[in-house]
C-alpha cells in the first residue's frame, strides 16, 4: 500500500513536470542542406514564427545536399516518433519514396522549396520557380537588346528549382535568336562550382554577355571571378534568392554586384504556420506558391529599406524571445526550484502522514495486540480456573468415589464378622463333640448374628432408598415424651450392664409433634448406640427434650429438639464437620455396627421431616446430638401424613442384639485344662465374637480377654500371656496401636501377636507387619486354620527357645523373634561377656545393667531362651570358656577362673552338663585334631 502511494506521487510528479516543460508536438524538418544563406534564412524565420507556437518542437536534421543521408535522417526522424515532417528535399526522385512511407503512416508531410517526385504529401511551400525562370528570361532579353550570348550555371540537376528555372529561362531565351545561350551548366548551387564553370569558361575564352546563375551565392562567385579575370565590368550577370541583409542579392543589386536577382522567399514561416494548423486539425491548402518579385536597381534600395525594417523587427523578436527564453527559464529554475520544494514539501507531508497512518496503523495493530493479548490472557486465566474447578470436582469426584468404595469395602467386611460367626459356631457344631452347655451357646450366637446379618442388610437397603432419593415419611402426630420414655426403656438394661446412667428430661408442655414413629425410632438407636458405644463405665448419657423458636419462621415457628449427651471420648476437631458425610468412616466408629448406617442416615431421615441434625462435641468430655424436628404439620405434604399409627407393634429389632451384645464372663470358661497350657489373651470389642473365640480355644488354652487395645495392653503386662490374638477395629486403641506398643517395648516384643481382621487390604497388612504383628487371619476365619496357626506360632517360638539355649547364637532368625528380643538378647550377653571374670555377676547387677527390673529381666529371659537368667549367665561364661580351652594354652583351672566361675570343680560340673562331655576331654580332643 505504501509502495503504490509512492508510486504514484512520483508518476504524477514527472507527469506534471514534463508537461510543463515540453512542447506538445514534434515536428521533424529534414534540410537538404545548411550550408548556405538561403537555407539559414529559412529556418531563422522558422525560429522567429516558433516562437508564437510553443506547442510545437522543431527537430532538424542536415542532409549535407547527400539524399542518401537525408533519406536515413528523415528514418531516425521517425524512430523519435515526429507528429509531422517538414521536408526540402535534396532532389526530386530519391526521396519520393521515404516521403510516401512517411505520409502512409499517417504523419502529415509539408514539402518546402523543392519539389518530390510524389503526390502523398499534405502541403507545398515554395516559389514558381518557372515564373523565376521566365522572368530572369525576360530580364535577359531586357539587357540584351542588341542580341548576345549567354552562360547559364544552374542548381543540382536532380532539384527541381533547377530544372524548372532552367525550362522557364529557356523558354523565353528561345523566342530570341540574337540571344543564345552558349552554355548550360549545372553548378549544384555551390560557389566553389560556380567558381570553376567560370574559370573554365573565361580560360576558354568562352564569350558570353550574361550569365544567369540560379542563385545569387553562385551569380556573386561569377562576378567576383570576371572582374578579377577582366579588370572590368563587362558582363551582365542575373541571380536568384533576392535575400535581405548585407550578404543577400538585394544588397548584390544595389552593389551592382549583380544586374538583377530573383526574389526566391524561403518560405520557413510559412511552413510552421502550416505545420501547426495541420496538428492543430484545421484545413490548409496544399499548394501555397510563394510569388515571386524582380530586382534590379530601380526597386532593390526600397526593397533594401523594407527588408531591413522587417529585419529589424525580426532582430527585436529574436531579441523578445531571447529575453522572454531567459526569463522563462529563470522562470523554469525558479518553477523546477519552487516544484521540486512542493515536491519535496508534497513527499515529506506524504511521508509523514503515510509515517503517522503507519504508525497509526502500529498503534491501532499494537492495540489490537494486546488487546488480543489481553483476551488471551483472560481467557487463559478463564481456562486455568475452569482448570482448576474441573480438578477441584475431580478430586471431590475421586474422593467421594473413594469414599464410596471405602464405604461399601468396609461394610462387605462388616458382613463378615457375624458370617464368622455363623460359620464358625457351624464348624464346631458339626464337629459333633461339643457339649450340650455350649451348643446352646452356639446357637445363639448364630442366630444372634443372622439377625445381625439380616439387620444390616435392611439398613443397606434403607442406605440405598435414601441414596435413591426413594425414601418416604408417614408421619402422625406422636407424643414425643412416651416415644422418648419408651426408647430410655429399651436402652435401661445395657445402662445397667454398663453402668452408665441414662437420664431423661423434658422441659416441653405440649410434646406433641408430627414424625414417623419408625425412622425416628431408628434415629433415636442410632444416636443412643453411639452414645453407649463410646461413653465407658459410670459415665451418663441423658436425653433433654426442649422447644424453641426458629430463626427464620416459614411453614413452622417452633420446633422441638431431642438433645443426646454422653460423657464420652468426644468427636476430634477435624473429624466434626465430617461425620455426616454419607460415606464417611473413622477407623474406630464403625458406622455400620449396632444401630445402623450412622450419622449420615440419621441426617437423612430427620431432613425428610424437614428438621435438622447438629453435633456439638468436645473430645475427652463428650458429644451433644440435636435431633430438632418441626411443630405442627403444615411443612408437610399430604403424602408425608397417615392417621394410621406407624408404630412398630414388635419389638425393635435392633433391641435384642444391643440387650444381648454382652460380653461373655471368662468365667464361663473353666475348661479342665493342664497347668503348664499356654495362655492366649483375646482381645476384640464384639461380644460374639469373643464370646466364640472363647469357646474354641479354651479347651486348649488358658484365656484372658480384653475388648480394646489399651485394656489389652494391661491384661499382657499382668497375665503374661504366651499369645495374643486382636481384632484390628477396636474403640479407643486398635489393634495395629496395640502391636506397636507391645512390640516395641521389650517387656512385651516376644508375644506373637496374631491379628483377626475383616480388613484384607495390603495397606493394612503391612501396617499390622510393621508394627510387628506376627500373623493375619481373615474373617472369617476357619477355626482349624486359627488353631494350627496358634500351634505353629507356639511351636516355633519353643524351638527358638531351645535353640537360644542350645547355641546362645542370637542372630537374626527371620520374623519368628523380634529384632528388640534380639537386641536384648545381645545386649546381655555382651553385659555377662565384658563382666565374665566376676564371679558373683548376679540377677540385680545384669538388671540395673539394663535398665530394667530383675522380675522383668527374669521373665523376659525365661519367654525367650527358657532359661532362669542364672542359668543364661553360666551358658554365656561356659560358651565364652570354649574358646579358651580351644586357643589359650591355658589350663583347665585358669580357664575356670577366666570364665567367671568360683571354683574348677563347679565349672567342670556346669560344662558336663551343659555339653556333655568333661572340659578336659573337650581340650584334649579339639588339640589334638
Ligand atoms: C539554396 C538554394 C537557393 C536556391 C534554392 C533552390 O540552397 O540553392 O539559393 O534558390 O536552393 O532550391
Amino acid at each position: 500500500m505504501t509502495r503504490f502511494i509512492y508510486l504514484l506521487i512520483l508518476i504524477l510528479f514527472i507527469q506534471s513536470f514534463e508537461s510543463w516543460a515540453a512542447p506538445k508536438y514534434k515536428v521533424g524538418f529534414s534540410q537538404c542542406t545548411t550550408n548556405d544563406l538561403w537555407r539559414q534564412t529559412q529556418m531563422r524565420l522558422m525560429e522567429i514564427e516558433l516562437s508564437f507556437y510553443p506547442d510545437l518542437e522543431l527537430i532538424i536534421k542536415d542532409a549535407r545536399d547527400d539524399s542518401n543521408t537525408q533519406i536515413q535522417q528523415i528514418e531516425e526522424l521517425l524512430a523519435q516518433q515526429i507528429d509531422l515532417l517538414i521536408i526540402s528535399p535534396n532532389e526530386s526522385e530519391p526521396i519520393a519514396p521515404i516521403v510516401e512511407q512517411v505520409y502512409n503512416s499517417g504523419i502529415p508531410v509539408i514539402v518546402i522549396d523543392r519539389k518530390v517526385k510524389t503526390d502523398k504529401y499534405s502541403a507545398f511551400i515554395g516559389g514558381d520557380n518557372n515564373i523565376i525562370g521566365v522572368e530572369a528570361g525576360n530580364h535577359a532579353v531586357k539587357l540584351l537588346k542588341n542580341g548576345g550570348k549567354i552562360l547559364e550555371i544552374r542548381g543540382l540537376q536532380g532539384s527541381s528549382p533547377s530544372q524548372e528555372r532552367h525550362n522557364g529561362f529557356v523558354s523565353v531565351i528561345d523566342k530570341y535568336p540574337e540571344i543564345e545561350i552558349v552554355r548550360s551548366v549545372s553548378g549544384d548551387w555551390k560557389t566553389k562550382s560556380a567558381n570553376e564553370i567560370i574559370n573554365e569558361a573565361l580560360a576558354e575564352e568562352l564569350e558570353f554577355d550574361l550569365v544567369f546563375a540560379h542563385n545569387d551565392a553562385m551569380a556573386r562567385e561569377v562576378r567576383r571571378v570576371t572582374q578579377q579575370y577582366r579588370k572590368t565590368r563587362d558582363i551582365f550577370i542575373l541571380g536568384v534568392d533576392g535575400l535581405p541583409g548585407t550578404e543577400g542579392g538585394i544588397q548584390m543589386v544595389i552593389d551592382n554586384v549583380l544586374d538583377a536577382t530573383f526574389m526566391y522567399q524561403t518560405g520557413g514561416g510559412l511552413a510552421i504556420q502550416i505545420a501547426n494548423d495541420i496538428l492543430n486539425n484545421r484545413k490548409v491548402s496544399k499548394q501555397n506558391i510563394i510569388p515571386t518579385l524582380t530586382i534590379d536597381k530601380n526597386n532593390a534600395p526600397m526593397l533594401k529599406a523594407q527588408t531591413d525594417q522587417i529585419e529589424l523587427l525580426h532582430n527585436k523578436i529574436e531579441r523578445q524571445k531571447l529575453l522572454l527564453t531567459i526569463e522563462s527559464s529563470r522562470n523554469k529554475t525558479k518553477n523546477i526550484i519552487l516544484f521540486f520544494l512542493i515536491a519535496v514539501l508534497t513527499l515529506t507531508t506524504a511521508l509523514i502522514f503515510m509515517i503517522y497512518l503507519n504508525l497509526n496503523d502500529k498503534k491501532k495493530v499494537n492495540k489490537i495486540l494486546i488487546d488480543k493479548n489481553e483476551e488471551i490472557e483472560k481467557q487463559n486465566l478463564l481456562l486455568k480456573e475452569q482448570h482448576e474447578q474441573l480438578k477441584k470436582i475431580d478430586k471431590e469426584l475421586e474422593e467421594a468415589t473413594q469414599a464410596k468404595l471405602t464405604f461399601f469395602t468396609n461394610i462387605s467386611h462388616e458382613f463378615k464378622t457375624p458370617l464368622t460367626l455363623i460359620k464358625g459356631p457351624l464348624e464346631s457344631l458339626m464337629e459333633d463333640s461339643m457339649p450340650q452347655a455350649d451348643r446352646k451357646k452356639t446357637y445363639e450366637i448364630m442366630y444372634r448374628n443372622t439377625h445381625r446379618l439380616l439387620q444390616m442388610i435392611n439398613q443397606l437397603l434403607d442406605f440405598r432408598m435414601i441414596e435413591n432419593k426413594k425414601m418416604r415419611i408417614r408421619a402422625n402426630e406422636n407424643n414425643l415424651d412416651d416415644f422418648l420414655n419408651e426408647i430410655c426403656d429399651s436402652f435401661k438394661p445395657l445402662a445397667e450392664k454398663k453402668n452408665i446412667k441414662l437420664i431423661f428430661q423434658s422441659h416441653v408442655k405440649d410434646p406433641r409433634v408430627w414424625f414417623d414413629y419408625e425412622k425416628i425410632e431408628k434415629v433415636m438407636f442410632n444416636l443412643l448406640s453411639n452414645a453407649f458405644k463410646f461413653t465407658p463405665q459410670n459415665g451418663t448419657i441423658s436425653i433433654i427434650l426442649r422447644k424453641q423458636k426458629v430463626n427464620n419462621p416459614g411453614l413452622f415457628a417452633e420446633e422441638v429438639c431431642i438433645e443426646v449427651s454422653d460423657s464420652g471420648v468426644g468427636i476430634p476437631k477435624e473429624v466434626l464437620p465430617k461425620i455426616f458425610d454419607r460415606y464417611y468412616q473413622k477407623g474406630e466408629s464403625r458406622i455400620v455396627k449396632g444401630t445402623g448406617i450412622g450419622l449420615n442416615f440419621s441426617r437423612e431421615l430427620v431432613e425428610l421431616h424437614r428438621g435438622r441434625i447438629k453435633v456439638e462435641s468436645s473430645e475427652g468430655e463428650g458429644t451433644s446430638v440435636f435431633v430438632c424436628l418441626p411443630v405442627g404439620n403444615l411443612h408437610l405434604v399430604e403424602d408425608e401424613m397417615t392417621r394410621e399409627s406407624n408404630r412398630r407393634n414388635s419389638n425393635n429389632p435392633e433391641l435384642p442384639f444391643i440387650q444381648e451384645n454382652k460380653i461373655p464372663e471368662t468365667e464361663n470358661y473353666p475348661k479342665n485344662l493342664e497347668d503348664d497350657a499356654p495362655s492366649i489373651l483375646v482381645v476384640e470389642d464384639m461380644p460374639d465374637v469373643l464370646e466364640y473365640l472363647q469357646m474354641i480355644l479354651s479347651d486348649k488354652f488358658k484365656i484372658f480377654t480384653a475388648t480394646n487395645g489399651s485394656e489389652g495392653i494391661n491384661q499382657v503386662l499382668e497375665e503374661e500371656p504366651d499369645l495374643i490374638i486382636s481384632d484390628v477395629m477396636m474403640p479407643k486403641m486398635d489393634g495395629f496401636e496395640m502391636t506397636r506398643r507391645l512390640k516395641s517395648d521389650t517387656k512385651t516384643s516376644h508375644i506373637p501377636i496374631i491379628l483377626l481382621t475383616a480388613k484384607t487390604a495390603i495397606q493394612n497388612k503391612i501396617e499390622g507387619m510393621e508394627g510387628g504383628a506376627d500373623y493375619f487371619i481373615e474373617k472369617p476365619f476357619s477355626k482349624t486354620l486359627l488353631l494350627s496357626t496358634i500351634n505353629n506360632l507356639l511351636l516355633s517360638r519353643k524351638k527358638l527357645r531351645e535353640h537360644y539355649r542350645e547355641t546362645l547364637d542370637f542372630k537374626d532368625t527371620g520374623t519368628d523373634i523380634n529384632k528388640l528380643d534380639q537386641q536384648f538378647l545381645k545386649k546381655l550377653r555382651n553385659i555377662i561377656l565384658e563382666n565374665i571374670g566376676h564371679e558373683d555377676l548376679n540377677v540385680d547387677d545384669l538388671a540395673s545393667k539394663l535398665g530394667i527390673s530383675r522380675v522383668h529381666l527374669y521373665r523376659k529371659v525365661k519367654k525367650i531362651t527358657d532359661m532362669s537368667v542364672s542359668e543364661f549367665v553360666i551358658s554365656i561364661k561356659l560358651k565364652k570358656s570354649l574358646e579358651y580351652l580351644r586357643h589359650s594354652g591355658k589350663t583347665i583351672t585358669e580357664v575356670a577362673y577366666e570364665s567367671g566361675f568360683s571354683s574348677q570343680s563347679y565349672y567342670t560340673r556346669c560344662f558336663k552338663e551343659q555339653f556333655k562331655v568333661s572340659p578336659s576331654k573337650y581340650m584334649k580332643q579339639f588339640r589334638s585334631n
